[in-house]
């Protein structure tokens, strides 16, 4: 990118300001330089700062201010440290396979604060955590209703209800068009219709996730209405009361240069409103509010750092070559669902007092132009041995990458808080389910 004057610019300088602490040339985390954390830990390495976790946590709770319950979502990142961190601070988790919900359980989450949602449980799935214990199943559809009942244990489930098109929120759109998530809020009364015929079915309460990366507390706070409103068809249908009102995740963090965080102001000024909402219903009454956050939570508090191992100038454009790249770090490559392919915020994490402004693109190592995580941005002068950091990155990184992909090695991971390094066991398949079973 470059200004009216023609110079590169980089938004990644301002927001790692705002994130994190800069002492003089190094950009430090959890109370460490990156330089140094990289020194122990290796590179390219993924770095997560386990205040700025805390803190995403604290706010957020803050802001819902008792209304809703938050439930922290694996799969935006399922390293064992970053779930106890959440468990710690208060958080419920929700899980979306078996391999998840170990990991919960191994971070110390109890089962009864742990939902599992999902398209395509498998019946070995499902029975495992009825086996372990689970909060709640949350339902997507009619032969995992089939499955439930054939486990024949009693089981706490919601219904997840993909609503109608125009409450449609947020940048990957999860619902509200035709997908394999959730009953269709139009064929809702036939849903409620099989899972209450279920005698091992215990109708805990509904469940809507309007879709991923959204900004906009309006629309949020639109979809969170429709949910509410949902739950209170749902029990009137029943005629029993609901006790949970899960609303999905979903809340955003700013990755391009014009993206406004979103305003938990209004998410929190809209609390009373959302609240009388709820309780106007009488049999949502005693009703809990849920919000199963991944990305807001973990995003902003990651780093991924690589080595520059190659410089080079093709046809008058800079490419530094990354030790890792898209293998690592598939979101930031702009193949992770953009539609648009813009640039992920970047910084020379050991020489944050340089100016940024010699333009430059930052390619990984793979044999592929679609391994390129900055087109066109400024950076330092830098050379070869030079660390490249990509900030937001806590959220769909590693988890969400093709690790395997050209076979180089795998990214250290840690979680670094108060000068202290844990270091995170290598990220490694948790399936251990046979491939093939009865339904
Ligand atoms: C059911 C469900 N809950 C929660 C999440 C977490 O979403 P986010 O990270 O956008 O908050 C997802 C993401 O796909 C999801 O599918």
């Amino acid at each position: 990118m470059a200004d009216p004057a023609g110079k590169a610019t980089n938004h990644g300088y301002a927001l790692a300001r705002q994130l994190f602490d800069i002492r003089g040339d190094d950009l430090h985390v959890g109370g460490l330089a990156v330089r140094e954390i990289v020194s122990r830990i290796g590179s390219p390495a993924y770095i997560y700062d386990g205040g700025g976790m805390r803190r995403a946590y604290r706010r957020l709770a803050a802001a819902l201010d008792g209304f809703a319950s938050i439930y922290y979502s694996v799969k935006a990142n399922p390293a064992r440290s970053v779930i106890r961190l959440f468990v710690e601070e208060g958080a419920g988790v929700e899980i979306a396979s078996l391999g998840e919900y170990r990991a919960a359980i191994a971070a110390g989450a109890a089962p009864g604060r742990i939902l599992f949602a999902g398209p395509g449980k498998r019946r070995a799935e499902l029975e495992a955590v009825i086996e372990g214990g689970i909060g709640e199943i949350h339902i997507e559809g009619l032969d995992e209703i089939e499955r439930i009942r054939a486990i024949g244990k009693r089981v706490h489930a919601s219904i997840r209800i993909n609503p109608v098109p125009d409450v449609q929120v947020g940048a990957m759109r999860m619902g509200g068009k035709a997908t394999a998530f959730g009953f269709d809020e139009e064929d809702l009364d036939a849903a409620i219709a099989a899972v209450t015929a279920a005698p091992n079915i215990d109708l805990a309460g509904i469940h809507v996730y309007g879709g991923t990366q959204i900004l906009d507390a309006e629309a949020l706070i639109g979809g969170w209405r429709h949910a509410i409103d949902l739950a209170s068809r749902v029990a009137r249908t029943t005629g029993r009361p609901l006790r949970t009102v899960d609303l999905g995740g979903g809340l955003g963090i700013p990755y391009y240069a014009n993206d406004k965080p979103l305003d938990l102001d209004a998410v929190a000024a809209a609390v009373p409103e959302l609240t009388a909402r709820m309780r106007a219903e009488p049999l949502l009454a005693d009703a809990r509010a849920i919000v199963e956050p991944g990305r807001f939570l973990t995003g902003e508090a990651g780093l991924y750092v690589s080595e520059i191992n190659a410089l080079k100038t093709s046809r008058g454009v800079r490419f530094l070559v990354l030790d890792g790249g898209m293998n690592h770090h598939l979101a930031a490559s702009g193949n992770l669902g953009q539609v648009i392919k813009r640039n992920y915020p970047v910084v020379a994490p050991a020489r944050m007092t340089a100016e940024p402004d010699q333009p430059a693109t930052v390619v990984g190592p793979l044999c592929t132009p679609l391994d390129t995580l900055a087109r066109d941005t400024g950076l330092p002068e830098l050379r070869a041995g030079d660390l490249v950091a990509v900030l937001q990155s806590g959220a769909y990184g590693l988890t969400a990458s093709p690790v395997n992909f050209l076979s180089h090695p795998q990214p250290a991971e840690a979680l670094v808080e108060e000068g202290k390094i844990e270091t995170i066991d290598r990220f490694r398949s948790m399936d251990v389910l046979p491939n093939r079973e009865e339904t």
